[in-house]
């Protein structure tokens, strides 16, 4: 009977979370005023609480209290919480976009209606891609040392539908999906939608546990790890040669696939040979042409071992049965005439310079990033509380994520995630010093 009872009051606290009903960052009761409140005994409070941290829906900081986690995910994709007329900057979501992006465009346009069959545009393309688009992508590729067929390329309408369709070809209600204890939020959402079972390995600013993943490999049946192993949204690692192969070693002795989501790998073209090329049989890789190119295209791909495709297809039949033809044709265009080379190679110069005021904006905190990345981490001080922080700019119109965006199960980092890569960068230096005030000042 008393089993239930904690169970109830849990389900009843996790509803009005989730519900939006106790915000993030309320102050919640104490276990003894919680017992009192209740009329339950303290160790039913306890266990209430317990629960609720393990739901990774509130954390407990010690001295302090326990407070409700932050939910939501993308701060910048949920408009209600800033008005349009008092947002003065979104730095919780990366969209590279140059100024002369507009007239590139325009110009790509205006070719393309005098030219060849517009007609054929209007068609539903086949769900994965016609094959001259996808040649386009298996070429492109090449210069990332991944060499497959263009058969084994699918376009999808973004990395996050990459995901989605493969944790629909490869995962059922209640599999096991690994990811780092801090992982990109859009996963999270997906492992909800698909009621997956999504555990945590351990990872720092210098990469993934791997000790914690064979740990947890040991103890139950692994159906996919999913990783960033260059450029890891938010730490901005990437993994060496060596783990690369260790992981795989992992993976065929467990026999789980591999997801490797490459989404910012252009920042470091260097980089060791992606997973795919030492796995292929068991990796997809996810691309993604929003941060080289343009958010709004809506245009990624993934690449797929064989014996996979069909399922793959029959999942994005069930999704957005194909992408975009006009997109489609415009990343074919901009894949060909060399214009999504240039795009990387300006976004890489321009992403260390935004990097490198960051990095003076920061002096003196716990900040960690890559040097080509378009966004920092920053482990805050115990007296600082990253909601209230956040939610403190937010007041004054600049929108950053807090780290429990980026947490996976009970991990509860005190930290936040600076996005660099949408104001101008003249406006960057006087933005990032009101984020360090803010992250400065109890
Ligand atoms: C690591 C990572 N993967 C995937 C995505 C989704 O990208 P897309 O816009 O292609 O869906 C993002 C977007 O921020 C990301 O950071």
């Amino acid at each position: 009977m008393r089993a239930e009872r904690y169970k109830a009051v849990a389900l009843e606290m996790a509803t009005s979370i989730r519900a939006g009903d106790l915000p993030a960052g309320t102050r919640l009761p104490t276990h003894r005023e919680l017992a009192h409140e209740r009329g339950i005994a303290l160790a039913t409070a306890t266990k209430v609480y317990r629960e609720l941290a393990a739901a990774g829906l509130i954390v407990g900081e010690p001295g302090r209290g326990t407070f409700v986690r932050d939910l939501s995910g993308f701060a910048g994709m949920e408009p209600r919480r800033l008005p349009v007329d008092t947002r003065v900057a979104d730095l919780s979501f990366n969209q590279p976009l140059a100024a002369e992006q507009g007239e590139h465009l325009r110009h790509a346009l205006r070719d393309m209606a005098c030219e060849g069959d517009l007609g054929s545009l209007l068609a539903q393309q086949p769900p994965g891609g016609r094959s001259t688009d996808t040649a386009a992508v298996a070429t492109y590729l090449l210069d990332r040392g991944i060499d497959v067929p263009p058969h084994n390329v699918l376009l999808t309408a973004g990395a996050q539908h990459a995901l989605d369709v493969i944790l629909a070809a490869t995962t059922t209600p209640g599999s096991t999906l690994v990811a780092d204890e801090l992982t990109y939020p859009g996963l999270k959402l997906l492992a909800d939608s698909r009621c997956l079972d999504l555990a945590a390995v351990r990872c720092s600013p210098d990469g993934t546990d791997l000790k914690s993943l064979e740990k947890l490999a040991r103890t139950r049946k692994i159906s996919v790890v999913y990783v960033m192993p260059t450029v890891h949204n938010p730490l901005g690692f990437v993994l060496d040669a060596g783990r690369r192969q260790r992981l795989v070693t992992l993976a065929r002795r467990h026999d789980f696939a591999i997801i490797e989501d490459a989404t910012y790998a252009f920042l470091d073209p260097g980089s060791p040979a992606p997973i795919q090329t030492l796995a292929p049989e068991r990796t997809f890789y996810v691309g993604s042409f929003s941060k080289n190119v343009a958010t709004g295209l809506r245009a990624g791909y993934l690449v797929a071992p064989d014996p996979d495709r069909i399922r793959l297809i029959r999942a994005l039949r069930t999704t957005t049965w194909g992408t975009s033809s006009l997109s489609t044709a415009l990343v074919t265009r901009w894949l060909r005439d060399g214009s999504v080379t240039r795009l990387e190679k300006t976004r890489r110069e321009d992403a260390k310079q935004r990097q490198a005021i960051a990095r003076r904006a920061f002096q003196g905190f716990d900040y960690h990033a890559h040097p080509a990345s378009y966004s920092g981490w920053i482990h805050l001080p115990s007296e600082i509380r990253s909601d209230q922080a956040a939610h403190r700019l937010a007041q004054d119109g600049i929108l950053i994520s807090t780290g429990d965006a980026f947490a996976v199960g009970s991990a509860s980092p005190n930290a936040v995630r600076i996005a660099l890569a949408n104001p101008t960068i003249h406006e960057l230096p006087r933005l990032l010093d009101r984020c360090r005030d803010a992250l400065s000042t109890l």
